[in-house]
């Protein structure tokens, strides 16, 4: 069954999952002006190729605010899982094995809050590392519903960050991460002393972001941030791991691999 929902002047058409692709449509203001719909792109890449998948990821980058990225990942959240495979996006692995590799207590017990959770992806990487409780947040709907529906989270909440306070309690959690969501657009930078802060002293804290061109300044100010919260006593570093081969580079501007980095962080 079609579904369609309306931000402003956008309406989001989604189309039974066996059609080949779903349509951003752009309508006039008033309804009385409805015309045929324009079409102005192709959001999904039911048949995903890695051409249809960049595609989709450049779509994105039109996104002008948080809100509309929220929307074009409620648009994505049938296809995300598929096509993050399609692009080798090897972030929840990364961090996930980051963590794993200095997690001393009890796996068993911790509990995790997965920030910006998207689908699952994350869960389900720690999962295999032996940890069995999480709480997620994440802006969109729809990657919420897949979130519940993969049965990994106890607990799964609808958060705007950067508009709105982390909804948990301080000193709550044994591991934080947020994993794919730390750039332009996305989730800004300040948070992340919100993510410190539900960490319990002792937990750990990972976090991820891009290295390449068009991040640049974005990871700057984050790393500004992380050291600034260092100095402040807030925690401590406990790796940074630049990798090479983070995911497929989709832009115009770049080939191959585009590299990404993996923070790790102790709670004081
Ligand atoms: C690339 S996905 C990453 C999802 C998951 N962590 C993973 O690695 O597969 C980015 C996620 O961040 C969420 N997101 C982006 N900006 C957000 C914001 N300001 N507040 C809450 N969630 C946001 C999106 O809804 C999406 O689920």
């Amino acid at each position: 069954m079609a579904d369609c929902f309306v931000m402003s002047t956008l309406h989001f058409v989604y189309l039974p999952r066996n059609t080949t692709e779903t349509l951003i449509c752009s309508f006039p203001e008033k309804s009385s002006e409805l015309q045929n719909p324009v079409r102005v792109f192709i959001m999904s890449a039911t048949n995903n190729t890695f051409e249809n998948v960049k595609a989709v990821i450049l779509s994105a980058h039109k996104s002008a605010t948080s809100r509309d990225k929220v929307n074009f990942y409620n648009s994505w959240a049938e296809n995300y899982d598929q096509d993050v495979a399609v692009l080798d996006y090897r972030a929840p692995s990364l961090a996930a094995n980051s963590i794993s590799s200095h997690f001393t207590g009890d796996r068993d017990a911790a509990v995790v809050l997965d920030v910006a959770c998207g689908t699952g992806l994350v869960a389900k990487q720690m999962k295999r590392h032996g940890f069995r409780h999480f709480v997620g947040i994440d802006g969109s709907e729809a990657m919420l519903r897949l979130a519940r529906e993969s049965g990994l989270y106890q607990d799964l909440k609808q958060a705007m960050l950067g508009e709105e306070q982390l909804p948990v309690q301080c000193d709550s959690f044994d591991v934080v991460l947020i994993v794919g969501a730390l750039s332009v657009g996305h989730v800004p930078a300040g948070v992340i002393r919100q993510l410190c802060k539900s960490a319990k002293p002792g937990g750990c804290i990972c976090m991820t972001t891009r290295s390449n061109q068009d991040n640049l300044d974005f990871k700057a100010v984050l790393e500004r941030e992380l050291k600034q919260m260092e100095e402040e006593g807030l925690w401590i570093c406990v790796e940074v791991t630049e990798v090479e081969d983070w995911e497929r580079a989709v832009s115009e501007e770049e080939d191959g691999y585009i590299p990404g980095a993996v923070y790790l962080y102790k709670k004081l």
